[in-house]
């Protein structure tokens, strides 16, 4: 699915109103995240910091909590932005979170352009390792 320069337009502008939304008051670094998923619907979220650093929700974390409780799923375009409007490349564990749930030729926009998510987590785990598990509870659909 090819995504439009219009629609990476709609991501950044989505990302940045949720930015605008952070609570981030321990960093001072507010992100907004956005993605486009192959039924066509936007799901965005924010940063949610807390005083057990530990505890920081990512921006992505609500923005794929928002996407999977109204029943989307498939990622063919991500964006996220810092305080500056600025693309934010996502963190190892939120790259892993993305992971289970990008589409196979999913785009990512961060500070190095607009790259194919693959080329931001080759090699990484995912749910076909825990299927050769012969234990596993996870099921192809
Ligand atoms: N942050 C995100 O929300 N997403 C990322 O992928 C990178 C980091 C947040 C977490 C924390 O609230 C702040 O940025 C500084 O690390």
């Amino acid at each position: 699915m090819s995504i439009t320069d219009e629609q990476w337009a709609e991501l950044h502008d989505r990302a940045v109103d949720a930015m605008k939304h952070a609570y981030a008051p321990y960093s001072g670094y507010p992100v907004g995240a956005a993605c486009l998923t192959r039924d066509g619907r936007i799901f965005t979220g924010c940063n949610v910091e807390n005083a057990g650093y530990g505890v920081t929700l990512c921006a992505e974390c609500g923005m794929v909590s928002e996407m999977i409780k109204a029943g989307s799923t498939g990622i063919v375009a991500f964006a996220a932005v810092n305080g500056k409007e600025e693309p934010v490349v996502p963190c190892g564990r939120c790259r892993q979170l993305l992971s289970e749930h990008v589409d196979r030729s999913a785009f990512v926009s961060i500070p190095a352009g607009i790259l194919p998510f693959e080329q931001i987590m080759p090699f990484g785990f995912g749910k076909t390792d825990l299927s050769e598990v012969p234990t596993s509870t996870y099921k192809e659909d």
